[in-house]
């Protein structure tokens, strides 16, 4: 099954870094390739293609030495760059002996993997999410495994008219979200969803005893990843802005920060990797735990209604949506998606084309 359309030149959230031990290879998928991760020595991270050159065994089961991994079914050595650098018995290494090796950086405390073109890998287009060290947020973190193309949960993820139904239990979302349109910015490389709630007593995260105006905000980032905050603010507070961004420091309660991060494994499956908590002066150990339980309730609440909308999808023979108002979101990020993975390659008809 080929994959669907997405970005190769992009940086992919291959793993929480505090999970990758040092000398212990990790296996991952992206866009149906194997992956394997390794922590050498160095401290620093390398990511090759999970198959041996040799007899395609999974490197991800052979040793680190040094920054060199070895396989540990014939025992080829193989260098950061992918490289063949020794074959037990044998004097002669080929030249062209050698895995693909992907460009791979430990930042925000994730591994982002670069799929496409190693050459136009820049770090400058890591989504700036914020990591579980950033001093200011007390941060829970996790991921979900789904049966389902991450191209479902992207679109959840841009259409939050859903916390009305969805998260009805979890978050306790009220109508409000379902009858009123956020604000929607256009970005290079994605989209930012704004809206302000006015004279509210707040909901899920951040209740309030007065009326306050709660702000929430997020950008949503190409491969599929969200970034939000938001935070509550004295009434009158939108208004006085022209309903534009505020400032944090002037947050009188509430203020939050999720990073969130959707990997297509293969053709239908993702892993979800997710954070969350609140800002240091907004809360503490506490209610961060109350928030990540929160979060464990409502993300499985979007997994039993994506698996089963994906169900539901291979089933038809041509499946078409009907676009809605709120879909305006989830339309704007597909067809950027489109483009870039038209002029990068999608994943689908540029498999290995990096490899030398
Ligand atoms: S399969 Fe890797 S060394 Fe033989
Ligand atoms: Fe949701």
């Amino acid at each position: 099954m080929a994959m669907g359309s997405y970005v190769r030149n992009a940086w992919y959230v291959a793993g929480w870094s505090n999970e990758l031990e040092t000398a212990k290879p990790l296996a991952v998928s992206i866009l149906d390739e194997p992956i394997v991760l390794f922590r050498g020595e160095s401290g620093a991270v390398h990511a090759l293609e999970d198959r041996c050159v040799h007899r395609l065994a999974p490197l991800s089961l052979g040793r680190c030495e040094g920054d060199h991994l070895r396989c540990m079914y014939h025992g080829l050595l193989f260098d950061t760059d992918g490289k063949v650098v020794e074959i037990p018995g044998q004097d002669l290494v080929p030249k062209d002996a050698r895995v693909r090796s992907y460009p791979v950086v430990d930042r925000h405390s994730w591994l982002w993997v670069w799929m496409g073109d190693p050459a136009q890998a820049d770090e400058a287009l890591i989504p700036p999410a914020v990591g579980l060290d950033d001093p200011n947020y007390i941060l829970g973190h996790g991921f979900l495994d789904y049966d389902a193309e991450a191209r479902l949960i992207n679109d959840n993820l841009l259409d939050f008219s859903h916390l009305t139904y969805v998260h009805a239990n979890s978050f306790g979302a009220g109508p409000e979200f379902a009858q009123s349109l956020p604000k929607l910015e256009p970005l290079e490389r994605g989209i930012r969803y704004t809206r302000w709630t006015t004279s509210t007593y707040g909901q899920s995260a951040r209740k309030s005893d007065t009326p306050v105006d709660s702000h929430m905000t997020y950008d949503f980032l190409v491969p599929g990843v969200l970034l939000m905050t938001g935070g509550n603010y004295p009434e009158g507070t939108a208004a006085k802005l022209d309903f534009g961004r505020p400032a944090i420091a002037d947050a009188i309660g509430g203020v939050t920060f999720t990073s969130q991060a959707v990997t297509p494994t293969a053709p239908r499956t993702s892993r979800y990797f997710f954070s969350w908590g609140p800002h240091v002066q907004h809360g503490d150990e506490k209610v961060r735990d109350a928030l990540m339980g929160m979060a464990d309730m409502a993300f499985g609440e979007d997994k039993v209604m994506i698996e089963a909308q994906q169900k539901v999808i291979d089933r038809t023979p041509n499946p078409r949506v009907m676009p809605t108002a709120h879909d305006k979101g989830v339309t704007i990020f597909n067809r950027l998606v489109e483009r870039l993975a038209k002029e990068g390659g999608t994943a689908a008809n540029q498999e290995n084309t990096a490899c030398p």
